[in-house]
Order: C-alpha cells, then structure tokens, then sequence
C-alpha cells in the first residue's frame, strides 16, 4: 500500500482508532498482557507521525476507558505507568512535529502523576497548529453525555440559558471534544466490531473502519489503506448519490 496513492485534497480531517489487541498480541507470544501495551506505544508513535506527516489535523486515540476500571488492579497500575513513561518520551516527538496535545474523559480519576505528566505535556504543546493528538483517557461517552446534560440542566435553572436555547450546537458544546471537528473516520483494531462506548454522538456520521489487526501490529501501510479504503467511499449524509455530483 502507497502513500502515494493517498489524496492529499480529501483526507479525513479527524480520524480516531479504538486501539485494541495489545493482550491477544501478548498471549500469541506466550507473554504477559503488558508486553502487549508496552508494544502498543509503539504502533502509538508510528501511527501519530504518519498522521502528522500526512496532514490529518485531529488524531484522538482511545487509551483507556471508564469501563477499564474494572480490569485487574495490577493491570491497571501499569497501564498507568506505562501512560506517564509515554508522556515523558513522546514530549520530543510530539515537539518535534509540531503536535498539540490533548486529552478527554474524566481526568479526575486519574492517578495524580499521570494528570501531573498530562497537564505538564499539554501545557508545553498547547501553541503546536499541525495537528491535534487527543488521548481519550478515563473515557465513556455515556458519561460525557450525562455530564453535558447535568451542566445544560444546570444552566437553564440558573436562567443562563431557556429550553428553547438548546440546539446540536449547544450540546455539542458542552461535550468534552468541543473543541474538535466531527470523526470523518473511525478505525478499530482486533476484530472487534463495536464501539465500546466511544464518541457515541461525535460518530455519528463517521465512516467506519474494522481490521483484524492487533494493534502493536498496526504499521503506517495498515493506517494509508484505512485512509484509501474511506477515500473509496460516497458519504452521501442522507441526500442521494445524483444530489452529489
Ligand atoms: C487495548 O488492548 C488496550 C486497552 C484497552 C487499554 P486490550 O488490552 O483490550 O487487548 P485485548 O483486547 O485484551 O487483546
Ligand atoms: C476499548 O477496548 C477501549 C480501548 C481501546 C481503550 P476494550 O478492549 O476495553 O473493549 P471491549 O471490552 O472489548 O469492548
Ligand atoms: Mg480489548
């Protein structure tokens, strides 16, 4: 697969890839689930620098979800670890390629270093304009919605806002991407065909994407035929194929 054969003119303007695989691709090797993740960062920069280098401006990678709370303490400790180990590493490249970084998801719940590292990260980035990296980390879009419609709710009791105020935009506005365009297409990793709670309302006219791929798998080729696959398609929103040309 070529990058060449990419269209520079009509590349998704957001992309997010639910990365998963990373403890099959460990188990396949007799290892342990964590050698999987420590794996998967690398499929994280390979995938961050083609997107960068490409002209994708909004990247949003979901590393952790509400739901994976649940998994095994020790798991999640080093997971973790594993986050602010990455987020002191990937200072130089996210500099060097001029990357904002960004995060989503209840940061609050995080342990106190990682928000620490996370915040530090973001800080030093936030003038960085080729592209936007958002880590989705302690995310549910379940709760981003309730959280939006507890804050709407909010206003218009407090007589900020009327009913009749609340549009698409206005909720859109009170989601934690408000900041980013809607996914233009959605990648997910390992075979796996649901959405597991991910940008529930951001994807909703979003292509869609499934590779059996595990993701410390995923090279820039698995990433240029995902972008020719979406390049391949008619989104049509709706109208009829004749409406568009
Ligand atoms: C994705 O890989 C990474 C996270 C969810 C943190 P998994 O850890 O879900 O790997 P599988 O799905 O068990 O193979
Ligand atoms: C989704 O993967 C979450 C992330 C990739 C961070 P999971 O492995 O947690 O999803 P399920 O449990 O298979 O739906
Ligand atoms: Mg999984």
């Amino acid at each position: 697969m070529n990058e060449q054969l990419i269209n520079k003119e009509n590349l998704p303007r957001h992309i997010a890839i639910i990365m998963d695989g990373n403890g099959r691709w460990a188990k396949q090797k007799g290892k342990l689930r964590i050698f999987g993740h420590e794996n998967g960062t690398k499929a994280v920069r390979r995938t961050v620098e083609a997107c960068a280098r490409l002209g994708v401006e909004n990247l949003t990678l979901y590393a952790f979800s509400t739901e994976n709370w649940k998994r095994p303490k020790m798991e999640v400790q080093t997971l973790m670890k594993l986050l602010v180990s990455s987020l002191k590493k990937e200072m130089k490249t996210l500099t060097k390629n001029n990357i904002r970084l960004n995060a989503i998801g209840n940061l609050n719940a995080l342990p106190e270093k990682a928000r620490q590292e996370l915040h530090e990260v973001m800080d030093k980035t936030s003038e960085n304009s080729r592209m936007t990296l958002t880590l989705a980390l302690s995310y549910g879009s379940r709760e981003e919605l309730k959280t939006a419609v507890q804050e709407i709710a909010d206003k218009v009791k407090n007589n900020i806002i009327s009913k009749d105020d609340i549009d698409e935009k206005l909720i859109n506005n009170h989601l934690y991407t408000h900041n980013l365009p809607d996914v233009d297409l959605l990648i997910r990793t390992s075979g796996e065909h649901r959405i597991s709670n991910f940008l529930l309302w951001q994807i909703a006219y979003a292509e869609l994407y499934f590779t059996s791929t595990l993701w410390p798998d995923f090279t820039e080729e698995h990433l240029f035929e995902a972008i020719l696959n979406y390049q391949n398609r008619e989104r049509r929103f709706g109208k009829t194929s004749e409406q568009l040309s």
